[in-house]
């Protein structure tokens, strides 16, 4: 079988029929033929056969119709001819998800509809959208309009250590933008998971609103990266009623059963001093300010799953070691094991393991294959834990992506390999194939406006790639570029 044929992800089982060639690529979409057909049994799932001069589709239900026209336009463009076959193919994991941080930087509804666009060439099926952070606050939200009129804007961006641009910089999306990017998304089978980020990175909203912290004092929204010591207070009721009428907003916005919230890099220095928060530990039997935080997002978790909506948090929150069973686990840096630990007793997790899947670490640092070549099923995973691993995400943070071409740098071919992951058996997977198919669908990427970076860049073998590690490794030695535990501001 030539793979080359074929596109990204790998479909998963394939035979060719013949040695015919049957249909010149200027075959049209409308000239495909579609069926329905339960015994398919996933509803991702599809089959495409090419024979007699046709192209049937079946599914068993329209986002495998859909995901079967990605795999034909991949297969099609620039293609003089299709050989006559039949695919059969499926996902290997129910969740496959990109996120963009919108908070650090701003992109606009235009450039977010050309990452779903390619996003959804590759059969990645989550959008989780930062939308709340020490940088920013980027959506509408009615009952507290000083989210927006005083938390979207900064005083400047100060990011590279060497230049503070000096510029206010600010953005949020209207309920109906974000209505427009849910529709969007919805129309190719993609859900959208908002990330309302709490108890920590919440400097935007504690600027609009300083009551929200348990020092009360003024402060701005962060022109910087790093961690910040002022976070939501868990000891005032009035800061519960704040997140939940927020959430009442969010739940109202996006048709998702998830919520993201957070739970990330919540320093508890200013818990452990508070007299609001040290209350409510000894009102609840609290030893120490991580299970406060413990009792924080399981009475947000309670709050959701009263309304139907599952909440995700970071790995950080299961530090607390009393955080409901309900909630996801999204596992980026979890040095205890406790992400594997919750898989292993039941519990679901995504994978975004940071030195994998974080795509605004440089090429030279993350390459291509490194990314490409992660295993999200760890050997720590018992079988039954490896049945609670709902998938993988790529996660572009945009502290240092301050425009759209360096998005579309920092995110393409990477989350297409991660998709890839997501979609295809491990043993159908290859990263050298894998880049000769992804090389092939890039006429297709940059028709919808994503230019990926440069072949040059994939590779740690490459000259770039190498003289992009040694750059980032002098710079790391001195800079927030790496997430660091210990930045805390
Ligand atoms: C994270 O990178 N703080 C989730
Ligand atoms: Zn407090």
């Amino acid at each position: 079988m030539d793979e080359t044929l074929f596109c990204v992800p790998n479909p998963n089982h394939a035979c060719r029929k013949g040695e015919g060639v049957y249909l010149t690529a200027s075959y049209r979409p409308e000239q495909v033929k579609t069926t329905r057909d339960p015994a398919i049994g996933h509803p991702e799932g599809y089959r495409i056969r090419i024979q007699h001069g046709e192209i049937t589709v079946e599914s068993a239900a329209p986002a495998g119709e859909f995901y079967a026209f990605q795999t034909l336009r991949q297969m099609m463009h620039g293609a003089r001819a299709l050989p006559e076959l039949c695919l059969c193919d499926e996902p290997v994991f129910p969740y496959r998800g990109f996120m963009i941080d919108c908070a650090r930087h701003f992109f606009t509804v235009d450039e977010l509809k050309k990452m779903i666009d390619a996003a959804a060439l590759y059969k990645l099926n989550k959008f989780h959208w930062h939308l709340t952070d020490d940088q920013g606050w980027r959506i509408q939200i009615d009952s507290f309009p000083l989210l927006t009129q005083i938390g979207s804007r900064r005083a400047g961006s100060h990011f590279n250590r060497e230049k503070n641009t000096g510029e206010e910089y600010g953005g949020f999306y209207t309920k109906d933008q974000i209505r427009e990017i849910v529709d969007y998304c919805t129309q190719r089978f993609i859900e959208v998971i908002p990330e309302i980020d709490i108890p920590g990175h919440t400097s935007a909203a504690i600027a609009a609103y300083p009551h929200l912290s348990c020092t009360q004092e003024a402060i701005p929204v962060r022109i910087c990266g790093g961690i910040f010591r002022d976070i939501l207070c868990a000891g005032r009721e009035s800061t519960y009623d704040f997140v939940f009428r927020v959430l009442d907003e969010v739940i109202e916005l996006f048709p998702s059963k998830r919520i993201h919230i957070g739970g990330d890099e919540a320093p508890k220095d200013r818990w452990n001093k508070c007299p609001h928060c040290r209350a409510a530990m000894e009102r609840e039997h609290i030893t120490d300010a991580e299970g406060l935080q413990g009792y924080f997002m399981n009475r947000v978790i309670d709050y959701l799953t009263a309304k139907g909506v599952r909440a995700t948090v970071w790995n950080d929150a299961l530090k607390s070691g009393n955080l409901k069973n309900g909630a996801t686990v999204q596992m980026w840096m979890d040095r205890g094991g406790y992400s594997v630990r919750r898989a292993n007793r039941g519990g679901q997790v995504v994978v975004s393991d940071f030195s994998h899947y974080y795509m605004d670490y440089p090429y030279g640092l993350t390459p291509l294959e490194k990314t490409y070549n992660y295993r999200p099923l760890v050997p720590e995973l018992t079988f039954a834990g490896e049945k609670n691993i709902l998938g993988v995400e790529g996660e572009l943070w945009t502290e240092h992506v301050p425009d759209f071409a360096r998005l579309c740098y920092q995110a393409y071919p990477r989350f297409a390999a991660i998709a890839e992951t997501g979609w295809t058996r491990a043993e159908r997977k290859n990263i050298y194939n894998f880049e000769r198919r992804f090389q092939k669908s890039i006429p297709l990427l940059e028709e919808i406006g994503v230019t990926p970076a440069p072949l040059g860049e994939w590779s740690p073998r490459g000259l770039a790639g190498r003289l992009g590690a040694a750059r980032f490794f002098l710079r790391s030695i001195n800079a927030d570029t790496v997430k660091n535990q210990l930045d805390i501001k």
